[in-house]
């Protein structure tokens, strides 16, 4: 069952046309992962879900909700959680104070128990938590920009590029934390990755994104044996 999907989607920013016709869709407590080189739109589906970009037409659908039109806040609101690729982090302010933040709207009580939540998934957050998130080290950024949006007890979340520019042990690392996400926080997880290999090793459904179109769908061990990803991660034709 699609917890979230798109259909038909034409979107892009402004009159610009980004993405064509797209198709896409996420399982319940699954990782889907989507994956294609530099440009081809990765971020772009993310900003169509989360409000972002400009549809132009399709829809995009959660839980049976229609979301076109539907203003950022909101659809965060709904239980969609976007973790952007710039990330999303205030540098000058600690860990924690970096996660209430991100909590918000949430009572004391709720926040409280949130944070000790994220500090479950994340000890290393707990034991920084009182230090400015500007020096922590490029692995502990991302673990902290995952813990923000696991503050807004999402059902959905969407992970642009967590794993881009870490040391390969560190990226190892990060990837368990989003297999945990799935298997013990139960959460729907939508992960856009440059890694492709080591993604979609742990995926359970992916899509091939190319100039703006869907160029596979199904099986992430199929497709690193597809053709058309050998060639443009392999640089094989
Ligand atoms: N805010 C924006 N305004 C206008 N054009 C944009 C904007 N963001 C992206 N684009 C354009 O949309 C196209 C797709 O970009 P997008 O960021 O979705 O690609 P991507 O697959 O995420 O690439 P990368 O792997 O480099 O992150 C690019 O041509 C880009 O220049
Ligand atoms: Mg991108």
């Amino acid at each position: 069952m699609p917890i979230l999907y798109t259909k038909k989607i034409f979107s892009g920013y402004g009159d610009l046309r980004v993405l064509f016709n797209i198709n896409f869709s996420a399982e319940d407590k699954k990782i889907t992962v989507v994956v294609g080189p530099n440009g081809a739109g990765k971020t772009t589906l993310l900003n169509t879900i989360t409000g972002v970009a400009t549809i132009h037409s399709g829809e995009v659908v959660f839980k049976n909700r229609r979301l076109n039109g539907m203003p950022p806040y909101s659809i965060a609101r709904m239980g969609i959680a976007y973790v952007p690729q710039m990330g999303n982090i205030f540098s000058n302010l600690t860990v924690e104070e970096n996660l209430r933040l991100s909590g918000y709207f949430l009572s004391e009580n709720e926040l409280l128990d949130r944070l000790e939540y994220v500090y479950s998934m994340f000890p290393v957050l707990k034991e920084f938590r009182s230090r400015r998130a500007g020096t922590l080290s490029g692995g502990e950024r991302r673990m902290l920009a995952i813990g923000l949006g696991l503050m807004r007890k999402p059902e959905v979340m969407l992970l642009d590029e967590v794993t881009t520019d870490l040391a390969p042990k560190i990226v190892k690392k990060v990837l368990e934390t989003v297999v945990r996400l799935r298997d013990e926080a139960k959460l729907t997880i939508v992960l856009v990755e440059q890694h492709a290999a080591r993604a979609l090793q742990i995926g359970d459904k992916a899509y091939l994104l190319v100039s703006g179109s869907i160029r596979y769908e199904g099986d992430p061990q199929e497709l690193l044996r597809h053709p058309e990803f050998s060639k443009l991660y392999l640089g094989i034709s």
